[in-house]
């Protein structure tokens, strides 16, 4: 039941059809008995600023930001967490007296997604793929659980460069360098662990890989794609065809909506129990959505 007093949060999105966020976190409200309702919105890039105004003069509780807004966001935020403000990405507002505090709940989903997959970070070699927000969270958390090395390859070099120099500069090691994705054949010839933060094999383009040369999965023993849609990607097919095992994207998912909500829903933890039925209704929601 949602009553006139019902806390309302939502997701601002390009697009949106497709976000599980509205399923899981009416879900959690629903297990929790929290009066708190979850909705989409489409926002265009030229419409943030009205977006995150509008949302504040309508007493939104908070909202997720994610594709393509999560940097975008942040100069019409009134303050940020300092994570999120080492991130320089925000996937979480939090309604504040006078304006929206910017969370950024990625990384701590993205690392307790790697724990549960079986993911060491500490002292390995990562191939960060990607260098958009996504790649950010993540490359705050290899560098805050202590990676050995990490290589950053994007499509556009430079901007894997700028996020290389800015995450040695802020953990004070040089340990990130940065390539173009087509010279990934230089990479040194070891075992590595991947992160694949690029929207490359997110629906409705689920049959493409950053890479598709097979050559290049024969040294990554474990990856995760943060992409959900499709559960399965073309990406995380390839590392396990060259004998690697790959995880999707939806604990991730999961673990920052968690986070997320406890924030909007201060005092509420939400139970193991109700993460693991979560997972249960959105993964047979994605199979359901594969024939659609
Ligand atoms: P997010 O917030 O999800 O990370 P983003 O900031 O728009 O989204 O970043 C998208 C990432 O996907 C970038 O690394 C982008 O590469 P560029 O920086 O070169 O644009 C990557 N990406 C998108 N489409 C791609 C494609 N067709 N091939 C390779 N990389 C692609």
């Amino acid at each position: 039941m949602i009553s006139a007093k019902a806390k309302v949060c939502g997701v601002m999105a390009y697009p949106v059809e497709h976000s599980l966020s509205p399923l899981m976190h009416n879900f959690f409200a629903g297990e929790m008995g929290i009066d708190f309702v979850y909705v989409p919105f489409k926002v265009q890039t030229e419409c943030v600023e009205d977006a995150v105004k509008g949302a504040f003069a309508l007493n939104l509780a908070g909202m997720n930001v994610t594709v393509p807004h999560k940097q975008r966001v942040i100069p019409w935020v009134k303050e940020m967490d300092p994570a999120a403000k080492a991130i320089g990405a925000v996937n979480t507002l939090v309604r504040t007296e006078d304006g929206f505090k910017g969370y950024n709940t990625d990384a701590g989903g993205l690392s307790r997604a790697m724990g549960e997959f079986g993911m060491t970070i500490e002292g390995k070699d990562w191939i960060l793929i990607g260098a958009g927000g996504a790649a950010k969270a993540a490359a705050y958390v290899l560098g805050s659980r202590d990676a050995n090395t990490v290589v950053i390859l994007n499509r556009d070099e430079y901007k894997a460069r700028e996020l290389a120099d800015e995450t040695n500069r802020r953990f004070g090691r040089e340990f990130v360098t940065a390539a173009a994705l087509n010279d990934w054949r230089k990479l040194p010839d070891r075992e590595w662990q991947a992160i694949q933060t690029t929207s490359v094999g997110m629906y409705p383009h689920g049959g493409q890989a950053p890479v598709e040369d097979p050559a290049f999965y024969r040294n990554i023993s474990r990856a995760m794609d943060v992409i959900y849609t499709p559960a399965r990607t073309r990406f995380a097919l390839l590392v396990e065809e060259a004998g690697g095992q790959a995880a999707g994207g939806l604990d991730m998912l999961i673990y920052q909506g968690a986070e997320a909500f406890q924030l909007w829903n201060p005092g509420t933890v939400i139970p193991e129990e109700v993460i693991k039925k979560a997972r249960i209704l959105m993964r047979e929601t994605l199979e359901r959505q594969k024939g659609t």
